[in-house]
């Protein structure tokens, strides 16, 4: 895999071209865009390799990775439900569950005790886990570099498709008028304006379908 082609780059583009590639090739390829899981992994682990310095150019101008894994390489880390350290500086961890397990499981979203019930259970790395997330990144962003497909669809905060529900620790929220004051005072959020400003978070992600978000969410095709 050569990652500047999988983003359309030169190898030498700057951090900033290469960030705006990689928004632009997400939202062609991210499943709910109609695009393919392969095709968002494969951007995923590009635009990872890119960023921790692992895309490579020899003498000879050729491009590649030097092979080892993009994902474990990544700034924000690897999905895990190992117990966690202190998250590095500049960073935090982010315990995320996905809310259409709960059902599955007979859990409400304001049971006390979610998260200790989902890490007790045998629930792949894409329903929970834990990743750490980068103070100037938001949560969908975070969550991408992990290799995951949470929902999105404007990344702009006008359409409520990315919303999480933050249970535990602090973000900041760029403004947005879609969410109504009282989901905001529930801890609804937005992940795609989200930035963490608490050491560690718990987040429900993927509750579109909620009552009340499920109204207010504007459809995919429109962005
Ligand atoms: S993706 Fe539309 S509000 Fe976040």
């Amino acid at each position: 895999m050569d990652p500047f082609d999988v983003l359309g780059v030169d190898p030498d583009a700057d951090e900033a071209t290469v960030a705006r590639a990689y928004r632009d090739r997400v939202k062609e390829t991210h499943p709910d865009q109609g695009g393919s899981r392969e095709a968002f992994m494969r951007l995923q682990k590009a635009y990872a390799a890119i960023r921790s310095g692992e895309a490579t150019v020899d003498e000879s101008g050729r491009t590649g990775t030097n092979g080892s894994s993009p994902t474990t390489a990544t700034a924000a880390g690897p999905a895990t439900t190992d117990e966690p350290t202190a998250p590095p500086p500049g960073t935090s961890r982010m315990e995320y569950l996905n809310y259409e397990v709960l059902a599955d499981h007979g859990w409400e979203i304001d049971d006390e005790d979610l998260f200790e019930a989902a890490a007790e259970t045998d629930l792949g790395p894409e329903a929970y886990g834990r990743i750490l997330v980068d103070h100037d990144e938001t949560l969908l962003e975070a969550a991408e570099r992990a290799g995951f497909a949470w929902p999105y669809a404007c990344r702009g905060g006008a359409c409520a498709n990315c919303a999480v529900l933050v249970r535990e620790g602090d973000v900041e929220m760029a403004q947005s008028h879609v969410l109504p004051k009282g989901m905001v005072d529930e801890g609804i959020r937005l992940s795609c304006l989200c930035r963490p400003r608490s050491e560690e978070l718990q987040v429900v992600y993927n509750i579109k379908h909620l009552p009340g978000l499920d109204e207010l969410r504007l459809p995919s095709q429109q962005f």
